[in-house]
């Protein structure tokens, strides 16, 4: 049973700010995912987190427990690094044992445990070989029985997934949250490939410049997002300049009045905004069909996925993204005319 709580952390590089302001609330057994674009704070926040790094201010605490400036090696966590840090002179037993061995488990024990652990993340028939046999997936999961080998409170993966190609990484995703879920072990992932975070987490931190900027159960942050950085990092998502204006139901984009259920907010009349909406919720169609919300568009680029179509449509000098299922819509080419339409529940208005 681990509860992990983060209070006003920062970590300073002499001027430079790494991580602002952290703060977090961790139920036990849940899975965290630290997201944001590269040198956001991540792996520094979750090296404070393993005691590999010291706060400049804050306090962390584990079951209520004040564990700031307790060591690394005292704190139980169990830490999969980017690199793996596999031991290249061991097999992969002993690689599993050896977390065990150095608190003098007996060698029966600890390989029988390790076994144990292999069997978990379904590799029970390497267990002599050497490091440099084993392909990067199976690496991975090394890596991931030696970080369980001590049942540690705390599960802490600093990008494990990124030298995998997309298809094992797509696998290895699921597999992880499913042996996570299993094991009920409190555990935060850092990661900055958003579906990989939207698989994994139950609560995804969004990070930018050292700072936090939405905290939520993933498709909280998904469908809310709490300010434009979010709205452009976490998804794929229309950006389109706007401005506040007096009718709090409303807003104004493209010369015209749009109505925006989420508008609302107490920014004067003027206040320039930036609207957010998914490419899957802009519909498209090729004549008006006379409601509001309606936009004049051409298309410019049409694109085939398989699973999924893609229009981009030219509006004034903007580009918007519609996204839909194939067969669902009538077949467009570019430089057709198009109508856009905008539902006002699916607008997201953030300030600029
Ligand atoms: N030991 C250090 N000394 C000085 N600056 C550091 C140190 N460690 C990290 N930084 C800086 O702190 C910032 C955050 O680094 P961090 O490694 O936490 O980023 P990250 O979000 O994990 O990025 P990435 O996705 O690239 O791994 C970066 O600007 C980095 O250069
Ligand atoms: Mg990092």
């Amino acid at each position: 049973m681990t509860e992990l709580v983060l209070q006003n952390i920062d970590k300073k590089y002499g001027k430079f700010t790494a991580v602002k302001n952290a703060n977090l609330k961790l139920d036990d057994g849940s899975f965290v995912c630290f997201l944001g674009p590269s040198g956001c704070g991540k792996t520094t926040l979750l090296r404070m987190i393993a005691g590999l790094e010291l706060p400049s201010a804050g306090r962390i605490l584990v079951d209520g427990d004040d564990v700031t400036s307790l060591p690394a090696h005292k704190r139980e966590t169990g830490v999969v690094f980017q690199s793996l840090a596999l031991f290249p002179h061991l097999n992969v037993a002993e690689n599993v044992a050896y977390g065990m061995r150095l608190r003098k488990v007996p060698k029966a024990e600890a390989l029988a445990r390790a076994q144990e652990l292999l069997e978990l993340v379904q590799l029970p028939h390497i267990a002599k070989r050497t490091i440099t046999e084993l392909s990067g997936g199976q690496r991975q999961r090394v890596a991931i029985a030696r970080a369980l080998a001590l049942k540690p409170k705390l599960f802490l993966l600093d990008e494990p997934l990124s030298a995998l190609d997309a298809n094992l990484r797509e696998d290895m995703q699921v597999e992880l949250k499913q042996l996570q879920r299993r094991l009920g072990v409190t555990t935060v992932m850092v990661t900055h490939d958003q579906s990989e975070a939207m698989t994994a987490a139950d609560v995804i931190v969004v990070m930018s410049a050292g700072r936090v900027e939405q905290i939520g159960h993933p498709l909280e942050v998904y469908q809310y997002p709490a300010n434009k950085f979010v709205a452009g990092f976490v998804g794929s998502n229309n950006l389109i300049e706007g401005a506040r204006i007096a009718d709090a139901t409303s807003v104004e984009a493209f010369g015209r009045r749009l109505k925006a259920e989420h508008a609302a907010g107490a920014n004067a009349a003027g206040t320039e905004v930036t609207l957010s909406i998914r490419p899957e919720d802009v519909e498209l169609s090729t004549e008006s069909q006379g409601k509001e919300n309606c936009i004049p568009g051409t298309v410019s680029f049409m694109r085939d996925l398989g699973a999924e179509v893609e229009a981009h449509v030219t509006v004034g000098g903007t580009r918007i993204i519609a996204k839909w299922m194939p067969k669902s819509n009538p077949t467009l080419k570019e430089s057709d005319e198009v109508v856009l339409y905008f539902d006002p529940a699916d607008i997201r208005v953030h300030l600029s």
